[in-house]
Parts: C-alpha cells; sequence; structure tokens
C-alpha cells in the first residue's frame, strides 16, 4: 500500500510528508513541480530513506500521473499541489488559473481512469483527498458567525476564486462519477517550513534582518491560525475517516488581528533573541498600502470535524508560535537558503523600495 501526495515539497504538503512516515511506514510516492514555493531541502530528513519517492513533475501531467498511479497502485491521492499566495495572484492570476484549476482538472481525469480500472475491494476503498482554503468562503463581518460547511462560496481573490472553481470540480466528480473524495477548507497554517513570503515567516525573517515589518492597512484584517501540525492530523483523520463526498471545515479557534500577530511575533523575538540595540522589535513595524480587495475577516467553525471525527488541535496559538519563532531561529540555513535571487525580485516587486531597507 502507498499514498500519492501532490506538492509535497511546498509547506504544508513536506509537514505532512515528513508527519506521515514519523508515524507509519506505508510509502509516500511524491509528486511536485518545484516551483519557488516548492524546496527538497524540506524533505532533507528523508534522504535516502527507501519509503518516500520523490518525483518532480507536473501533477496535470496526465500521461506522468497515469504512469505514477499503475506503477504504485496507492489506495489514495493527497492533493496539495497549488498556487498558494494571495499576493502573487493579485499580479499574476494567470498561474493561479493553470495550476488550481485546469491542473486539478487534469489530475482529476488520471484519478478517475485509475479508479476506474481497479478492483472491487481497493476501488471502495480509494480515496482522493483534496486540500482547500477557507478563502472560498469569502469575507466575514465583525459579528458574523464563523463560516460552516454550508456557508455560501463568494471567493475574492484570484487565488480563492481558482480554489472555489477547484473545489467544484472534486465535488462535480464525486456527484457525477461517485469518484470516493473528501475536501477540507483549512484556515491559515503557520509553522516551520513555510516561505517567508507570508505573514508570519515574513515578519519573523525580516525582524532579524533589520527590515521594516510591513503591515498591510490598518492591520486589523483578522484570521484564523492553526499550526502546520494539527492541520497535517485533520488531514490523516479526514483520509482515515471522513464520509466522501464531504468537505470539512478546519480550523484553530484562534481568530487575531494581524497587528497582534506582529506584536506576539516581535515580543518573543525581544526575548528569545533581542536586538543587539536592546530596542523592541515593533520599531520596525510599517504600515504600507492595504491589499487590493483585501479581505477582513475569517473565521472557522470546526465543530463538524470535532463531532464526527474527534478531531480537535493540540497547539494553542502561544504553543505554536513559540515553536515556529524558535524554529526559524535554529533554521537560519534554511532561511538564507529560500532567499534566493527569485525571492529578492518578489519582494521588490510588492514591497517596492522598502524592500531593499
Ligand atoms: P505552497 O505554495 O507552500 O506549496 C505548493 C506546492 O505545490 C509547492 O511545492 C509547489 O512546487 C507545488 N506545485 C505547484 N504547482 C504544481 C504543479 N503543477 N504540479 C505539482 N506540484 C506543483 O503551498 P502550501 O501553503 O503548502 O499549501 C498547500 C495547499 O494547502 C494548497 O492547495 C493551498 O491552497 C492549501 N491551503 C494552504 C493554507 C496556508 O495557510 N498555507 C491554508 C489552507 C489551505
Ligand atoms: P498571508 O500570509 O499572505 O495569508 P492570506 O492572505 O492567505 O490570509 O497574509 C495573512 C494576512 O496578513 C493578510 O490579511 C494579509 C496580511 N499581510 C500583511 O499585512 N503584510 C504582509 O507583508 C503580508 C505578506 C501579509
Amino acid at each position: 500500500m502507498a499514498i500519492l501526495v501532490t506538492g509535497g515539497a511546498g509547506f504544508i504538503g513536506s509537514n505532512f510528508v515528513l508527519d506521515w512516515l514519523a508515524g507509519s511506514n506505508e510509502p509516500v510516492i511524491n509528486l511536485d513541480k518545484l516551483t519557488y514555493a516548492g524546496n527538497l531541502q524540506n524533505l532533507a530528513p528523508l534522504d535516502g530513506d527507501a519509503r518516500h519517492v520523490f518525483v518532480q513533475g507536473d501533477f496535470g501531467d496526465a500521461s506522468l500521473v497515469a504512469k505514477l498511479l499503475a506503477q504504485y497502485q496507492p489506495r489514495a491521492v493527497v492533493n496539495f499541489a497549488a498556487e498558494s499566495h494571495v499576493d502573487r495572484s493579485i499580479h499574476g492570476p494567470g498561474e493561479f488559473i493553470q495550476t488550481n484549476i485546469v491542473g486539478t482538472f487534469h489530475l482529476l481525469e488520471s484519478v478517475r481512469a485509475y479508479w476506474n480500472g481497479l478492483a472491487e475491494g481497493p476501488k471502495a476503498a480509494f480515496r482522493l483527498l483534496h486540500v482547500s482554503t477557507d478563502e472560498v468562503y469569502g469575507s466575514l463581518a465583525k459579528a458574523e458567525p464563523a463560516f460552516t460547511e454550508t456557508h455560501r462560496y463568494e471567493p475574492n481573490s484570484p487565488y480563492s476564486a481558482s480554489k472555489a472553481a477547484s473545489d467544484h470540480l472534486v465535488r462535480a466528480y464525486h456527484h457525477t462519477y461517485g469518484l470516493p473524495v473528501l475536501t477540507t477548507n483549512c484556515s491559515n497554517n503557520y509553522g516551520p517550513l513555510h516561505f517567508p513570503e507570508k505573514l508570519i515567516p515574513l515578519m519573523i525573517v525580516n525582524a532579524l534582518a533589520g527590515k521594516p515589518l510591513p503591515v498591510y492597512g490598518d492591520g486589523q484584517q483578522v484570521r484564523d491560525w492553526l499550526y502546520v501540525r494539527d492541520h497535517c492530523s485533520a488531514i490523516r483523520r479526514v483520509l482515515e475517516a471522513g464520509r466522501t463526498g464531504e468537505t470539512y471545515n478546519i480550523g484553530g479557534w484562534n481568530e487575531m488581528p494581524n497587528l497582534e500577530i506582529v506584536h506576539t511575533v516581535c515580543a518573543l523575538l525581544d526575548e528569545l533573541r533581542p536586538r543587539v540595540d536592546g530596542k523592541p522589535y515593533t520599531g520596525q513595524i510599517s504600515f504600507v498600502t492595504d491589499r487590493p480587495g483585501h479581505d477582513r475577516r475569517y473565521a472557522i467553525d470546526a465543530r463538524k470535524i470535532e463531532h464526527e471525527l474527534g478531531w480537535k488541535p493540540a497547539e494553542t496559538f502561544a504553543t505554536g508560535i513559540r515553536k515556529t519563532v524558535q524554529w526559524y531561529l535554529d533554521n537560519q540555513a534554511w532561511v538564507a537558503n529560500v532567499q534566493s535571487g527569485g525571492y529578492r525580485d518578489w519582494l521588490t516587486k510588492q514591497y517596492g523600495a522598502q524592500a531593499k531597507a
């Protein structure tokens, strides 16, 4: 038995693969295109481990995926592969349409053909788990209840619209063809191996480099934050016991405004790696132009996965963010490695001259 993971060299995918093989001997076939966001260094602990088979390639490449499915006969496919950064989707939506919509469509076609050809037992046991986001539900006003699985889809960014479209395709393949799918919609993740273009790792990395900490608009936008390993345990649980055709919201019960997140990161750095001049890192905070169409608030109602599958996050934000900051302090070589020429080009495009400060 084996599972096929797509996008397993990215942030969540690599945490998932590492966690999976820490708790099971079931092999993982890891298909990743290695875009700017994919990093084999994330998987270095698995070097020489025969349970991990890494294949560089596109999840939308039908002949490659058909070959891998035929060769390894996985009992499940877990789809992490995507373009994942909202700001990049604003600068260039085309890649998001191609990967998140067209790519997912091709994956569904490949998986459908494979599943149709399975014998009765493996066919009944097979699962395709599609990893998605709470951003498909759009933005909440301050007092509105958190997103449940039945909340209307109202995506506002090219990223969330492309993920919403992929969720609809997955749903349609269940409804029309009976493909045994599961969809998870998760809130903002944070933790080790997070590419420093997203809020929390960018703040840690910029703070340590003495650079400005760019807070969009008034910094009062609210997100729900979940430690990445909790997301991984939720995915494992849904794969194990989720009802096919169902969607499961995953969240940390931890809503927080961005500015509070940045203050928390600064306070931890003040404690763990004080600035040489003794001043607080909050002095580096810089309010910058807001993101166009910026969603004001996301919040997840994660009662369904708790009641049906008994899953709850293990980390609080206080414990998870401390581990995260410590991980970045302990892994400066990883940070230096991902800050390639391409990364610097992105900072200049997004933050202009400030990025060089
Ligand atoms: P990421 O950007 O860190 O990683 C994406 C990975 O997919 C990279 O390794 C990349 O190389 C790979 N990839 C991209 N295009 C590919 C293609 N055509 N074929 C094969 N591989 C390809 O993203 P992430 O943060 O790890 O997110 C993983 C999934 O989880 C995404 O689907 C995302 O929408 C979803 N999600 C992310 C968050 C979050 O906070 N990061 C929250 C909820 C849901
Ligand atoms: P991000 O990590 O990009 O995740 P998402 O947009 O998918 O929620 O951003 C999280 C929040 O932080 C979001 O409200 C935008 C804000 N943000 C900043 O204020 N400054 C930044 O430099 C970045 C990258 C994000």
